[in-house]
């Protein structure tokens, strides 16, 4: 059975990865794109075979056979949109950030569930096969305890008059908002632990735009283990790896490429049993890094379908909103560490 879809917002995200990743979905139909831009909708709605081309949220509700909503607009406009499709009695998948604040996003939770209608969230880094390999090593106890960890995400987003990313007040926060919430929300999913205490430094080093072009936080995590994300808009595409890295007692995972929207990317995992004794001489063997070798799809289609099972079956989705407001309460709690915070002058 085929779940059908209207697509709220055109642009970036829906066009270049989840509409072409819907197609490939075996549960899915398109029935409907709206954008605020008609010419954007039309050429959308052309490229992808929908039936119908709107520029306007109520009519788009209006059509009885769409069962869910993929809202992929600017944030500053989910929470009026959630609002609406909940109330239309749509499903409804959701871009992250959920809202501009995790307040917003706990009122969209509820929404929804006062609707009787299901809430994902679009962090669907979660299911690339790398990143469910390697929940399933450490929670195997393959790394020991882990006791450090790491991810980085970045772009180059230079400034871009009138962008609606680039001014806190639209899009809830800049490079830690949009990029370093993948991070966060793959560290806490893959290690199965939860940030207990979170600070950092969220700067506009390089660009004019009245959001964080820079990024970094470190987290204390509910084992002990220290954690650290790097979100920038100011390194080069090419100039990162986009590194995400476990550390235990037992061994290390390093990704390289695998925080992408391309299931893509190369994982060495590195099992040491120096855990077993002290080495006085401090020798550091060599060890044969292991290759993560599982078959590659397209995570795009992957949340398509989840989220239609979930609709379909009457199950709970995989992606919760539960899920993303947790991650995006350490994103504002950073942002307050940074304004904020106690530091030491050096
Ligand atoms: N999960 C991911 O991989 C991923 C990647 C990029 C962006 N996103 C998220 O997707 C969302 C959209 O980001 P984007 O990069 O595609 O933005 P974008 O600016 O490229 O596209 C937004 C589109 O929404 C349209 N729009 C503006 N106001 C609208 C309204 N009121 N109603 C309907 N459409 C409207 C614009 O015309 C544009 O076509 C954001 O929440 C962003 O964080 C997710």
């Amino acid at each position: 059975m085929k779940m059908k879809w209207g697509v709220i917002g055109c642009g970036g995200i829906a066009d270049r990865r989840t509409l072409p990743g819907m197609m490939l979905a075996d549960n899915a139909e398109l029935i409907a794109v709206m954008d605020s831009n008609a010419e954007a909708a039309e050429r959308v709605k052309e490229k992808y075979n929908a039936k119908y081309a709107l520029d306007n949220v109520e009519e788009l509700l209006a059509i009885d056979e769409i069962q869910a909503v993929y809202i992929a607009s600017p944030v500053f406009c989910h929470k009026e949109q959630a609002f609406a499709a909940a109330k239309a009695g749509k499903h409804i998948l959701l871009e992250k950030p959920m809202a501009l604040t995790a307040e917003e996003s706990m009122e969209i939770a509820e929404c929804c569930k006062q609707a009787g209608v299901k809430l994902g969230v679009g962090l669907m880094m979660r299911f690339h096969s790398y990143h469910q390999e390697m929940k399933k090593l450490i929670a195997a106890g393959k790394l020991g305890e882990i006791v450090s960890m790491r991810a980085q995400l970045t772009c180059w987003y230079p400034d871009i008059p009138g962008n609606w990313r680039q001014n806190k007040a639209l899009s809830g926060g800049g490079a830690l908002m949009d990029m370093g919430i993948h991070c966060i929300d793959l560290l806490q999913y893959i290690s199965g632990l939860q940030a207990s205490k979170v600070t950092g430094f969220a700067e506009t080093q390089t660009f004019s735009y009245n959001a964080d072009d820079s990024a970094t936080i470190v987290m204390k995590m509910n084992n002990n283990a220290l954690a650290m994300v790097d979100a920038n808009f100011n390194i080069p595409d090419a100039a990162a790896k986009c590194r995400l890295e476990f550390y235990g007692t037992k061994g290390s995972i390093m990704a390289e490429g695998t925080i992408s929207q391309i299931e893509a990317g190369d994982v060495s995992i590195l099992i040491s049993d120096d855990s077993l004794a002290y080495d006085a001489s401090q020798n550091r063997e060599e060890l044969v890094p292991v290759k993560l070798n599982v078959p590659l799809g397209n995570m795009y289609t992957k949340e398509i379908e989840s989220f239609g099972r979930a609709v379909l079956n009457d199950t709970e989705p995989e992606i919760t909103a539960a899920d993303a407001i947790a991650v995006q309460k350490i994103v504002e709690q950073a942002y307050l560490a940074s304004e904020n915070g106690i530091t030491a002058t050096l």
